[in-house]
């Protein structure tokens, strides 16, 4: 059961959406390429993307204000040299991917204007502009498609599908002297059962998010966190974990779990609102904010929060119903066809909407190349914090920090490749020990775990934060790790144990980081310090393992 294969490559990216396809097409240049996909390789963060890639890509559009709009959005958190770097290279790398392959909706499809080949661009909140490039409202399959293909056709590189990676090998965990070198991951291949040993010169977590520490997500089943607990257990140090963003319109449905209904619709025109006592549709974002529904993120999520709670009103509403069945279907053909199989005509009904968490802002953290400290190992996409998103992502700007990232990596490695390789420590690197038991009587542990730390999670380290709750929440995720770490060991590895251990290493982070920051600032909003403090403006929470030796 137990036995391992080695697998030596120049190059292991772990992770295979938008910011780890990336990355393998650009290291596939310098060498040998492996990729772990935890469930098939276009099961990621990236397929799911509706909305679009933010980029500046017209006339009447500056970087100057797509920067300021990314740090305004960023509530003093970003670093500016990394959103200066970012967008700048957003239409170069956009255009890298139309070569590739990659199309996206030009305003003659829209109808615009019949003959017209320049892009249509969406607009999302906390834009002044429109400038989301998108196709139609699948512009993320659209993305994981075209990467997939070329990472497919490429001979340099390997997809391994249905690898969960378990820890990374680092020299310090091997109890090594020296500098801390990443010299690959121990993974299970969850088709066998068998965990193998892959070695690297360089790897590149781009395990995507955590929103599966939630009870309620956006996310796909795949966003445990993999890639911010497995660097923590490496050393590396993880920060700004409490900027957790909730998108603030997923659908309320009984029967459908975690569809998002995109923030473009609000950038073509659709307004919140919610039911008064007479069962009226009423808005109420101009009570928040001077952009109204398309305020910042993190302003309409507690403002819905608040409304709700106000009201006792289960979910507020989205209306559409300004713009015709035509365009919608046209613009929004995916969310027509999903509300549409609830019974709902977007032309025509308001669609019932709830926030939920979506997207991890802060993460492992990195230079401006996706360094991340630990020698051979570097990180890009949600999985890294390198100042882009700040306290508050702005809508759209993830897919461009997947696209864009990967260069600066490329870049950085290939500089320093020769001596990466000649200063990398040589030594016995043993195979992944587990332990034999499988007691199913047990194994219901595991998914309590699961259940009772989404559930806090979601209770006392949402949107919505007081001390009392964090300290509740704390209580209990200390308690689950100390059961969580007693019984990994014993039991044989499966997915379902390497998950949790991660979700519960991230809830930990997350909670830590939110007990730290005394103050609200973007994401995070705790009661009992309401306000913003400007002398933790651009202050980064870090979060470090203890060193044990
Ligand atoms: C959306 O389409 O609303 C999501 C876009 C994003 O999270 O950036």
């Amino acid at each position: 059961m137990n036995k391992t294969t080695r697998l030596t490559f120049d190059f292991l990216i772990i992770g295979s959406g938008g910011a780890g396809l990336t990355s393998a097409l650009k290291l596939a240049k310098l060498g040998k390429v492996a990729v772990l996909s935890k469930r098939e390789a276009d099961n990621s963060n990236t397929t799911k993307a509706q909305g679009g890639i933010a980029c500046v890509m017209d006339d009447k559009d500056t970087y100057k204000d797509h920067v300021e709009d990314t740090l305004v959005a960023g509530a003093g958190m970003c670093k500016k040299n990394i959103v200066k770097k970012i967008i700048k290279k957003g239409p170069a790398s956009l255009k890298e991917l139309i070569k590739l392959g990659a199309h996206f909706t030009t305003r003659g499809e829209m109808g615009d204007d019949r003959h017209c080949e320049d892009y249509h661009l969406g607009r999302e909140g906390g834009h002044h502009k429109r400038r989301v490039l998108h196709a139609g409202d699948i512009t993320g399959t659209e993305i994981q498609d075209t990467l997939l293909r070329q990472c497919r056709e490429n001979e340099n590189i390997t997809i391994f599908e249905n690898y969960a990676a378990i820890d990374l090998i680092c020299s310090w965990r091997l109890g090594w002297l020296g500098e801390n070198y990443c010299l690959g991951a121990y993974a299970l291949d969850t088709n066998t059962n068998k965990v193998n040993t892959f070695i690297s010169s360089v790897t590149v977590l781009a395990t995507g998010g955590a929103g599966k520490a939630y009870l309620y997500t956006s996310n796909p089943d795949i966003a445990c966190g993999a890639g911010v607990a497995m660097a923590y257990r490496a050393y590396a140090k993880i920060v700004n974990m409490e900027f957790f963003q909730f998108h603030p319109t997923i659908l309320y449905h009984p029967d459908v779990k975690s569809f998002l209904i995109s923030e473009a619709v609000r950038g073509e025109g659709a307004l919140l609102k919610i039911k008064d006592k007479r069962g009226r549709l009423i808005k109420f974002m101009h009570r928040y904010h001077e952009m109204k529904s398309l305020a910042p993120r993190d302003i309409v999520a507690r403002a819905i929060d608040n409304e709700m709670k106000r009201t006792g009103s289960e979910c507020v509403y989205l209306d559409i119903r300004s713009q015709s069945e035509d365009f919608l279907k046209k613009r929004f053909p995916n969310i027509f066809s999903e509300c549409q199989k609830i019974g709902l005509n977007m032309a025509k009904d308001p669609i019932p909407v709830v926030p939920a968490a979506h997207y991890c802002c802060g993460g492992i953290k990195t230079d401006e190349n996706g360094f991340t400290g630990i020698n051979g190992l570097y990180a890009a996409g949600e999985v890294a914090c390198n100042g882009f998103h700040g306290a508050n992502r702005l809508a759209s700007n993830s897919l461009l920090e997947a696209l864009c990232v990967p260069k600066f990596i490329y870049s950085d490695v290939k500089n320093k490749l020769k001596e990466i390789i000649a200063d990398r420590p040589s030594g016995n690197i043993p195979d992944w020990k587990t332990g034999e038991a499988t007691d199913s009587d047990e194994l219901v542990v595991i998914s309590h775990n699961w259940d009772e730390i989404r559930r806090f999670m979601w209770d006392y380290v949402g949107i919505f934060r007081t001390n009392k709750r964090l300290e509740r929440a704390k209580a209990r995720i200390r308690n689950i790790r100390k059961e969580i770490e007693k019984y990994y060991w014993d039991f044989y590895v499966t997915l379902d144990l390497i998950e949790l251990r991660n979700i519960s290493t991230v809830a930990e982070i997350i909670i830590d980081s939110a007990l730290s920051r005394k103050e609200s600032r973007g994401l995070h909003f705790n009661a009992d310090y309401p306000d913003k403090n400007s002398k933790l403006a651009s202050v980064d929470t870090e979060i470090n393992r203890p060193h044990t030796f």
